[in-house]
């Protein structure tokens, strides 16, 4: 069985499960799916007003830290709710509830976490203007150190990686030269462990930054 075979069938599996669920049937109609085969916010939607929203409303309640009620609430957390809702799945508390969403929230945050499809943003300004700012065009071409990554540094990093450092960092990070040692362990700390800084990086969109940085080889 292909890849794509198998994708389709768990897509096609989740959408029997959710039309199983009251409540969530019609909004993922399975021919909507079948049709577009790639999610939008329209499609997720519906799994944040059932889970999240409850806590997570403007003002949110009970001690949950943000709101959650639309994409542009959604789209800086995603990489947190990846870890969250999908790896340890304990948010919300206790986990999805709702049959089938893990899969199709993973299957969304894979594709981009696309707030419209291609024609939708074309035909749309506005629709388009925000997948492009949030979550669209994640990454530029072709990221610097000077343009891209130092600024990038400077908030998540410099306050300890001083010079001097700070806070037990062991070195500085202020300049091309002093980052260039450590790029493979900027991926295993910042990107794979998600434990420097300290709690991670929660905006995807900064982490997609500098993946593509290392990956283009950690330009000037
Ligand atoms: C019963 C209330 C409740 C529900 C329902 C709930 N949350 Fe939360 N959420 C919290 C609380 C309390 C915190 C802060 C404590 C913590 O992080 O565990 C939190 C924190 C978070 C954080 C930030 C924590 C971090 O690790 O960065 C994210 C992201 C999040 N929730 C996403 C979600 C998503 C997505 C859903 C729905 C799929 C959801 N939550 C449902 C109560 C809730
Ligand atoms: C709150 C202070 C603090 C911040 C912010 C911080 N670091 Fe660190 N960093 C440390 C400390 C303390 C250590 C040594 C202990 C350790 O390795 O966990 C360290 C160690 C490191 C190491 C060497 C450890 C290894 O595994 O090789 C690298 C590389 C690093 N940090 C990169 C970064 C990057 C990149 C950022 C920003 C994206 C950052 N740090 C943000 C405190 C910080």
């Amino acid at each position: 069985m292909s890849a794509s075979h198998l994708h389709y069938l768990i897509l096609s599996l989740t959408v029997l499960l959710l039309s199983a669920c009251a409540g969530f049937g019609e909004r993922f109609a399975e021919e909507e799916i079948m049709a577009t085969q790639s999610l939008t916010w329209n499609d997720i939607e519906p799994i944040f007003l059932a889970e999240c929203v409850g806590c997570h409303d403007d003002p949110p309640k009970l001690g949950a830290p943000q709101s959650l009620r639309n994409y542009d609430e959604v789209a800086p957390w995603l990489n947190r709710i990846k870890v969250r809702s999908l790896d340890l799945k304990d948010m919300p508390p206790g986990g999805l509830r709702t049959q089938g969403a893990d899969i199709l929230l993973s299957e969304w945050i894979r594709q981009g976490a696309p707030f419209a499809d291609q024609s939708e943003e074309m035909a749309g300004e506005q629709a388009g203007e925000m997948a492009g700012e949030t979550a669209g065009e994640m990454t530029k071409d072709s990221p610097s150190w000077e343009h891209d990554i130092y600024p990038l540094f400077e908030i998540y990093c410099n306050t300890c990686h001083a010079n001097p450092p700070t806070g037990g960092a062991p070195f500085p990070l202020k300049t091309y030269e002093q980052a260039q040692p450590y790029l493979d362990r900027f991926q295993v700390r910042v990107i794979e462990l998600q434990d420097m800084p300290p709690g991670g990086i929660s905006n995807l969109e900064d982490l997609e930054l500098l993946q593509t940085w290392l990956d283009l080889g950690a330009p000037q």
